[in-house]
This record gives structure tokens, sequence and C-alpha cells, in this order.
């Protein structure tokens, strides 16, 4: 193991990296990837596992703690985020500011980040103890916005949970009851959206868990650190692709369908057009998350009794995308947001609102990453560059430029 306190102030070469496809930013014992493989592990266990047998609180407290639950120690995790759930009366005003046509991450970000000026106490948090009381803090009340982003646009009016619920029990409640209307749970939406949540809660260094990291390392609370990671989050090359996939499928099921016209575009380096929900970074085979998802979303379906032709063009293009050479050298497979987006259509979830579920189910994981960031006591995150702009000049007065 690295001891972080040798690096600091360590200087020497500087190696330029765009994009850091082959810097490391860190240690970490959260999430173990192996991109050729096809293999994710939360904490030593495989997603398969969990994504089976485990709910989405198990696997939060798993993530963040790096054991899974006791009886016991579930059910304290449980009852201490049910005590914060409430947020602050005036968040509602901030929500009213908003215009109705507003993104749904647009105003997740900003209310994460106002929950701060109502939560002062979080902020500064050092001692494990004063860190617990924030994370609880913030697995109580995250749901709760993401909730109220949805009823914001969809003209429903705000409210609070229903403590006792479980954790996506209450969450679905809370997105989708309305009023003066008795709500009916539905087990098999509770279960696939539990999956969801499960498959999408922590990555390793991606875009949004480095910019959790880096934000954190400043010493910026955990909740500024969130809001910067869902605005992370939010850009189609990243979470954002869960809602560009729909989009595009929708696009080409307007356009009559033809799935081989849309596999030429992305292949044509002229043509700015990319296959959303295919490629990744670190997987250069199957993303075993978009395994598990493709399947589910055949069973949801089949379950809802819902029939989306949608599904069936996402089955042609992926089916050609892995027969074709272009797709095959670049070793580009379907990532995890291209069947999300179907699953959560069937689900009743609206398509702006599915970036901010997949920032629902990675919360857990950032926190993990900022806590073991934290403890670990690791240095400010602040990157090197190569300088590459003019020489020093005279400084001309304005009238002479
Ligand atoms: N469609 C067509 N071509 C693609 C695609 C795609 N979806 N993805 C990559 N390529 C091509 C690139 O054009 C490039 O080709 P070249 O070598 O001829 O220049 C090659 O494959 C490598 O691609 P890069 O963009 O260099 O790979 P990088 O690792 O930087 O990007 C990324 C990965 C951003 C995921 C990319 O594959 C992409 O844009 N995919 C579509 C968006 C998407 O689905 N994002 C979600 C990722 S998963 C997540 O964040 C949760």
């Amino acid at each position: 193991a690295i001891d972080v306190k040798t690096l600091r102030g360590a200087s020497g070469m500087i190696t330029i990296d765009p994009g850091y496809k082959n810097t490391g930013s860190c240690e970490s014992g959260i999430t173990f990837l192996d991109g050729e493989k096809g293999i994710l592990r939360y904490r030593g266990y495989s997603i398969e596992d969990l994504a089976e047998k485990a709910d989405f609180l198990e696997v939060a407290y798993l993530l963040i703690f790096g054991e899974l639950p006791s009886k016991e120690q579930l059910e304290k995790f449980d009852n201490d985020i049910k005590s914060k759930s409430h947020v602050d009366e005036d968040v509602k005003k901030i929500l009213d500011g908003f215009p109705k046509t507003a993104h749904p991450m647009g105003v997740l970000s900003s209310l994460t980040s106002a929950l701060i000026a109502f939560n002062p106490t979080s902020v500064n948090v050092s001692s494990e103890e004063e860190m617990y009381n924030a994370i609880v803090k913030i697995m109580a009340k995250f749901p709760v916005l993401v909730a109220w982003a949805m009823r914001k646009k969809e003209g429903l009016p705000l409210d609070y949970g229903d403590n006792n619920l479980g954790y996506v029990e209450n969450i679905l409640k809370m997105m989708f009851k309305k009023p003066n209307q008795e709500y009916v749970q539905n087990d098999i939406v509770v279960n696939a959206l539990d999956q969801l949540l499960i498959l999408h809660a922590d990555h390793e260094q991606n875009c949004s868990t480095s910019t959790v990291r880096i934000v954190g390392s400043s010493h910026a609370g955990l909740f500024a650190s969130l809001s910067a990671g869902i605005s992370a989050l939010w850009g189609p090359l990243h979470g954002g692709a869960n809602q560009a996939v729909i989009e595009m499928l929708e696009g080409i099921k307007e356009d009559g369908g033809d799935t081989k016209k849309y596999m030429a575009k992305a292949k044509d380096k002229n043509d700015p057009f990319r296959l959303m929900g295919f490629g990744h970074r670190v997987y250069k085979n199957f993303d075993p998350r978009a395994k598990i998802i493709k399947k589910a979303a055949d069973e949801v379906l089949g379950d809802l009794g819902v029939v989306d032709p949608i599904l069936d063009i996402a089955k042609g293009l992926e089916k050609e995308a892995l027969e074709d050479q272009y797709f095959v050298d670049r070793k580009l497979y379907p990532n995890v947001d291209f069947y999300s987006g179907i699953i959560y259509r069937a689900l009743g979830i609206p398509t702006e609102m599915f970036t901010v579920m997949f920032a629902l189910g990675r919360l857990p994981g950032w926190i993990a990453q900022w806590r073991e960031m934290r403890l670990r006591n690791e240095p400010i995150g602040r990157p090197r560059q190569i300088y590459v702009g003019e020489n020093l000049r005279p400084f001309k007065d304005l009238n002479k430029r």
C-alpha cells in the first residue's frame, strides 16, 4: 500500500494523460473492475450475487462501511436514515422558483447544494461520527429531492415519505402518489428499481466519482462534493447517456426503424452521431451490468405486460453491432445505459428523470468514495499540466491594441 504522506509534495517528471486513460488517482478498497474480463465486484462480492440476493440499502451499507450489515446494523442504519428524512419546508420555496421546464438533474444538483444551508453542521465534518451523521442525512433527504424534482415537473404537490416503508418502496411512493388517490404498491416495480439501483451503486473512478473525490479533497463538505458529482453525471458521455439512448431509439423508430442507417452513421467519422449506450472507457468486453439489465428488461416488460417496440430496436442494434467489424475492432459493447432506460420507461418514469435515477443509485458509491478519501487523509487533488501558451511578452496599452 502507498503511504499517502510520502507522496505529499512529491515532484518530478510530469506525465500527460488526457482523460486520465492510464492514470490512477488513488488506491481504493471499494470496487473491483476487470474491463477485459467483464468482472465487477463491490467490496469483493460479485455484482451478479448482489443484484440477485441483496437489497439496495444493504448494498449501500456494504459500499460505505465495507461489510454486509448484520440484521441489527441494517435496522439501525435504516432507522437513523428515517429519523433524518425531513427536508426543510423552505427548500420547497427554492424549488418553486424554478421553471417547470427545468431539467430535473439541474434541480437535483441545485437542491443538494441548497441542503448545505439548512444543515450547516454537515459541512466541516472530519470525525467518523460527524461523517456518519452527514451520511445518514443525505441518504434520507436525497430521495425526497429526487421525488420533488419529478413532482415539480409533473405539477404534483410535494409530499414527504412514509417511514413505515422500506427505502425503495418509499422512494416509489414519494414519486408516484397522486393526490386523493390510494397508492397501491407494485412489487414487480419495487424489485426492478431495487435491482437497477444496486447495479448503478458504484463503478470505481468514473467521471462523477472522481469529481466527488477531487471536490471533497479540498475538504469541501459531503453535500457540496455530491452536488458537483451530480453535475458531472449529467453529461451524455456519462450518466446522461441513459436519456440519450431512449431519445436515440425513439428517433430511429420515428425514422422508420432502419437500424442499418444508424449503424452507418455511427461509423462515419464525419458524422457526430454515436451509438449511445455503446462503448466504455474500461469495459472492453460485455459490461456485466448490461447483461443483467437486458435480462431484467425482458422480464419486467413481460411481468408488467408492457409491449415496447423500442426494445426490439435496441436488440436489433445490439445484434448488428456485435457482428460489425468497426464495433468488434474497437471492442464496443452495450453499457449499463443501453437497456436501463427501457426498464425505467416501463416503470412509468419520465425520460428526463432517467439520469436522476442513476444519481439515486450512485449516491452510496459517491458517499463511500468520499468517506474513503477523507479517512485515508488523501492530499488535495491538483493535476499538473504542460504549458503550451505564449512566452513572456511586453504589455500593450489598450489604445495600442
Ligand atoms: N459509437 C460509435 N463509435 C464509438 C462509440 C460509439 N458509442 N464509442 C466509441 N467509439 C469509437 C470512437 O469514435 C473511437 O474510434 P477511433 O479509434 O476510430 O477514433 C473509438 O471507438 C474509441 O472511443 P473513445 O471515444 O476514444 O473512447 P473513450 O474511452 O474516450 O470513450 C465513451 C468512452 C465516452 C463511453 C464512448 O464510448 C461513448 O461516447 N459512448 C457513447 C456514450 C455512452 O454510452 N456513455 C455512457 C458510458 S457508461 C457510463 O458512463 C455510465
